[in-house]
């Protein structure tokens, strides 16, 4: 069977992650948000097929950025997305989104869903670029380092 693969700048190229990628996805996941994620979390998202992830990686498989993605039904949503910091900037992020999009098509998923912090203006500006839009938002949702809540945004986008 052919594996699924889609094209990214910079050389690399988007395919599905692997229960073997668990640590790096961690490794990421931690350089990008405040509160890490265990890698046992990162093992029972990949083990489980509802969950799956896509990484942007080179051709020796060095892992570059990664999403991560939770589809039920005709609904899905977009877990958790983070790119290295020496990686940022240079397309990975809309890569891997375009590939997600482009995987979902083949799936009964209709809309798509995401939260984030009112203040990560990088990520928001990459989900507006991508058609997504803020239906609401949630009050205290994330604990900021300094003890302070943050509001976290809710946004969506149809799929198709
Ligand atoms: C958010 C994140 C994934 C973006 O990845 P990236 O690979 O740097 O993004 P891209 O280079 O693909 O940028 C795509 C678009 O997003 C926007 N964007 C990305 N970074 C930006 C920044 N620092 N400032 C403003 N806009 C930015 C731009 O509009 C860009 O469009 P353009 O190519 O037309 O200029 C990355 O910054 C990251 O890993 N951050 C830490 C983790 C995180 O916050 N994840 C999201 C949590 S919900």
């Amino acid at each position: 069977m052919m594996d699924k693969l889609w094209m990214a700048p910079q050389g690399l190229h988007i395919e599905p992650a692997e229960s073997g990628d668990a640590a790096t996805l961690a490794r990421l996941h931690e350089q990008g948000f405040y509160r890490g994620w265990p890698v046992a979390d990162f093992v029972s998202f990949l083990g489980e097929r509802n969950t799956p992830a896509y990484i942007a990686c080179d051709a020796r498989r060095r892992i570059a950025g990664f999403a991560l993605i939770r589809a039920v039904a005709d609904e899905a949503e977009l877990l958790t997305i983070a790119v290295d910091p020496k990686w940022r900037g240079k397309g990975v992020g809309r890569a891997l989104l375009e590939a997600v999009f482009a995987d979902l098509m083949l799936s009964p998923a209709k809309r798509m869903f995401l939260e984030v912090d009112e203040q990560n203006h990088a990520a928001i500006a990459l989900y507006k670029r991508l058609g997504f839009v803020t239906i609401s938002s949630r009050k205290g949702y994330y604990a900021r380092p300094d003890g302070s809540a943050a509001t976290a945004l809710v946004m969506a986008r149809d799929l198709g």
